[in-house]
């Protein structure tokens, strides 16, 4: 194990916030940073449609400006450390992509990487943490099941002197209690999704919208829901139908939509916020004998193949990607905890969106 050395980073004196690049072309994401809370203009200019682009600017007011950096990930401190990383589980494309990348990229720097799977469940991935604070681990990094309930393990690591690195999903604890969040900004995902139907229905005088939540409590599922409503809360015309839990998975999606489809005939929209949800609507939207992308339009959020796929051949509209390529920059974070850098308090990656010919462009290149 390398020597652990825990510099407390006060969180609210680090308001640098860095960038990860990785846009639209699902390019291997690298990292900068800016003092901007939100997203940047050139997450604008990856956007897919000049509606979303504007939107996008204004609801976020920021500029990208400021300096601190992410250090370079060093195999020289890397290099048999021992992390514990404690997986959220195997819902999604998006979840297999992430474990993936952080495997690959682990081994690449030679770091002794503990991997657990929660498969959906807070108390495994609890127990989990517990057992690499038990273990002595240099690192413990984790993607949060859910927002709420981490305290008391997140005050144990910190009494046991282990540092702790979020990644793609937060937590509602103090930011003392970790070193860093590295992730999207699931707000901003759900206001390019709304910000798309805006401009998909500006003729329509009515839109009766059904919405595939993600798993209940999660940070993805609570914030891309408040995007949407940033944007389209006070809009009369959007009628929410339904909103249930798909869990983030195919079959959740398929079934929950089979219930909308009983229920309402008339759904003109599907906000799923996952591509996996998606796929499960279309599958249930076909059976019932309908056109998805064209009697029912459907948007989605994380832009994976299968997804892609889906929205080139038209049967999904739109997708606002997520990246889930956090791999490098989880390590990088690595080597600035374990070699006493500071680094920022919060790191943000950079995506874009997809229209069906964008889709069709990116895929042949697209890494996940
Ligand atoms: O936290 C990221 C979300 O989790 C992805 O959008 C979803 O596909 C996954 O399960």
């Amino acid at each position: 194990m390398v020597t652990r050395k825990l510099a407390v980073l006060a969180a609210t004196a680090v308001a640098a916030l860095a960038l990860a690049a990785c846009g639209s072309s699902g390019s291997t994401a690298s990292s900068s940073t800016s003092a901007a809370a939100s997203s940047t203009a050139a997450e604008s200019s990856a956007a897919g449609s000049s509606e979303v682009e504007s939107s996008t600017a204004a609801s976020s007011g920021a500029a990208n400006a400021g300096s601190d950096e992410l250090p370079a990930a060093d195999p020289a401190v890397l290099k048999d450390a021992v992390i514990g990383f404690a997986q959220v589980g195997s819902e999604s494309g998006w979840r297999s992509a992430n474990t993936d990348n952080i495997k690959t990229t682990a081994e690449k720097y030679g770091v002794d990487l503990q991997f657990t799977s929660a498969e959906q469940d807070q108390a495994k991935q609890i127990s989990s943490i517990k057992t690499f604070i038990t273990q002595g681990v240099d690192l413990i990094a984790f993607s949060p099941v859910v927002e709420t309930g981490w305290d008391a393990v997140l005050q144990e690591a910190d009494a046991a002197g282990i540092p702790v690195v979020l990644t793609d999903r937060s937590v509602d604890s103090d930011p003392s209690l970790y070193r860093t969040f590295i992730g999207s900004d699931f707000i901003l995902e759900g206001e390019k999704a709304a910000t798309w139907a805006q401009g998909e229905f500006a003729d329509a005088t009515e839109v009766n919208m059904v919405v595939l939540e993600g798993t209940t409590g999660s940070a993805p599922a609570n914030d891309r829901a408040t995007g949407w409503a940033n944007i389209l809360g006070s809009d009369a015309k959007f009628k929410t139908l339904a909103s249930q839990t798909g869990d983030f998975t195919r079959d959740g999606g398929k079934e929950v939509m089979e219930g909308f489809l009983a229920t309402y005939p008339d759904i003109d929209l599907v906000y799923a916020h996952n591509d996996d949800m998606g796929l499960g609507a279309i599958e249930a939207i076909e059976a019932a004998g309908k056109v998805p992308g064209k009697d029912i339009k459907i948007v989605t959020v994380d832009a994976v193949k299968a997804g892609m796929e889906a929205l080139s051949a038209g049967k999904i509209n739109f997708i606002v990607e997520c990246s889930p390529l956090l791999g490098e920059q989880l390590f990088q974070a690595a080597t600035g905890v374990l070699s006493d850098q500071e680094i920022p308090a919060r790191v943000v990656t950079i995506e874009g969106t997809f229209n069906q010919e964008q889709a069709t462009a990116a895929l042949p290149t697209r890494l996940y």
